[in-house]
């Protein structure tokens, strides 16, 4: 996924970009011959200043990038570049579905994600003992490609996600109970975020660790869990922003490295314990994390560093999410009305919800899909393209840095009318504003060999969440508008303030 800072460090750090040559249609070629095309250098730009170019707009904006974009897209259009100082720098946004569909076409075996490597360094150099051989998923090339191969069928099968329904209704219970004991004396939530991240990061244990971890109760190895997860996550946009040597003389290089060795050794010990439990009461079976135990060997770093790239890569995204999901059900009563009576009806007052109850939760789904559509928490995803492509009929060499402006397209009328509305019938066949759109025009968890690993659990934990709060609560909320902040990956810029009804 994307963040604006990750990618200007990967820009400052890539010095076999500064060496392109960027109108030369290289030795590879482009294949879309038909369309007139045009040379890079006739991509529209906003106008900037001498040397730094745009370097400073870009930067100035990173916070409220959607609002940043919309005005530059009226601009310039479908198709522009930010200039950034040094030759081959420029940045590409795209926000056509065409666009979008072209550009993951053309992914190749190993797509480039700009702003993983970063980490994947770190790992590798600061970590070696724990990664010894291959990073993770957070990464590029070979090393990522062998771990995505180790962990795609299992962690992409929809079933293994599904397996944990039954579990998950007890997490999300517990999550019910804390924002209900934790409500201020004018029944508001508070740190509803916080508290969803924790929700996360025991749904996260339960399906890749093996183990209830107890993080919302305070249980003390959640909570250093919790807390090694914090840490790095606050640290996230610092590693993908300031220059390496910096960050070795401030001491955040270490810091992050002992964040990240803390989640592998709680997840490894957890993972071998869960392994000798399993040994004499099967309790693995069929767990996603046993699937990458056979599939991998007892012995293999892999299940465990998929657990750790779960916690990095699915705890805040996932807990934005729901934060922003529970916000749009506020403010939208009518529609926090459907959505009740659709789980009266498929679940009462008290049921939990299973494989099958889910599968009729339609307007449970659509509230999900409308909510990231308006704000998904990754503004869009990127690739520094592998080969030369035309898109909107530009010549874009290889190895130049393409930005899918997701929320662009994900709130164009033209796609979707009346996109400022939360809609969620737009999503459901049968309805009268149901709405068949290019699916490349809302891709909240990106696409291709790249896209989303944990994208069938994120659902899963989302929907679980949706619909427990709003089984036994009436949300409102009172308080100015939030909107989001870009900074990294899409969070609420302010705290959200919900007020909980117990539903009688
Ligand atoms: C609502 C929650 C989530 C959202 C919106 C989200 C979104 C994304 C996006 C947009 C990408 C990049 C896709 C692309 O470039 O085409 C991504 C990658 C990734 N996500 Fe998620 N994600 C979420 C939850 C999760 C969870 C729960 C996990 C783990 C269980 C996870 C693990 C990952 C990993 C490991 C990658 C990198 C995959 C790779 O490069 O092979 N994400 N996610």
């Amino acid at each position: 996924m994307i963040t604006n800072r990750g990618l200007l460090t990967v820009l400052q750090r890539n010095t076999a970009l500064s060496t392109r040559l960027q109108t030369t249609v290289g030795a590879q070629e482009v294949e879309q011959r038909d369309v007139p095309l045009k040379p890079f250098e006739d991509i529209p730009y906003p106008k900037g200043l001498p040397f730094v170019k745009n370097m400073f707009t870009f930067m100035l904006n990173i916070k409220t990038a959607h609002h940043f974009h919309t005005k530059l897209r009226k601009e310039l259009g479908d198709i522009y570049r930010l200039r950034l100082p040094g030759v081959g720098n420029d940045l590409v946004f795209i926000s056509n579905p065409e666009d979008s569909r072209t550009l993951y076409s053309k992914d190749g075996e190993y797509p480039f994600l700009p702003g993983f490597e970063v980490f994947g360094k770190m790992r590798l150099e600061g970590l070696p003992h724990l990664y010894p051989d291959s990073p993770g998923l957070l990464t590029q090339g070979e090393s990522w490609s062998k771990v995505r191969r180790a962990v795609q069928q299992d962690m992409m099968r929809p079933k293994s996600a599904l397996y944990y329904v039954d579990e998950l209704n007890e997490t999300a219970q517990e999550l019910c109970d804390k924002l209900a004991a934790d409500l201020d004396d004018n029944l508001e939530t508070v740190k509803l975020n916080y508290t969803l991240q924790k929700f996360a990061v025991d749904a996260t244990g339960l399906m890749f660790i093996g183990s209830h971890l107890g993080v919302i109760k305070g249980n003390p190895d959640g909570t250093k869990l919790m807390a090694a997860v914090s840490g790095f996550l606050a640290r996230f946009q610092t590693v993908a922003f300031v220059p390496e040597k910096v960050l070795k003389l401030t001491g955040i290089y270490k810091e992050v490295c002992d964040n990240m060795e803390t989640m592998y050794n709680i997840c490894n010990k957890k993972i071998n314990v869960a392994i000798e439990k399993h040994k004499t009461d099967g309790s693995l079976k069929g767990t996603v994390l046993w699937k990458l135990l056979e599939r991998c060997g007892a012995e293999s770093p892999i299940p465990t560093i998929m657990a750790v790239d779960s916690l990095s890569a699915g705890i805040d995204t996932t807990a934005h999410t729901a934060t922003f999901l529970l916000y749009h059900l506020a403010i939208n009563p009518e529609k926090q009305e459907i959505l009740f009576n659709e789980i009266d009806r498929v679940l009462g007052k008290n049921g939990n919800m299973t494989e099958a109850k889910l599968e009729e939760m339609k307007y449970l789904k659509a509230c999900m899909q409308e909510s990231q559509r308006i704000w998904p928490v990754a503004i869009g995803t990127s690739r520094k393209t592998q080969t030369n492509m035309v898109l909107s009929g530009y010549h874009i060499p290889a190895d130049t840095v393409v930005i899918r402006n997701g929320i662009l397209s994900s709130n164009d009328d033209k796609f979707y009318p009346n996109a400022d509305k939360f809609l969620p019938e737009r999503w459901i066949r049968g309805c009268p504003q149901h709405q068949k759109v290019d699916p490349y025009a809302n891709l909240p968890f990106g696409h291709g060999p790249r896209a989303c690993i944990g994208q069938r659990f994120a659902r899963l934990e989302l929907y679980m969440v949706a619909f427990k709060i709003i089984q036994q609560y009436r949300l409102e909320y009172h308080h100015e508008p939030i909107d989001v902040d870009f900074t990294g990956i899409g969070h609420p810029d302010r705290e959200v303030v919900l007020k909980m009804i117990k539903r009688t």
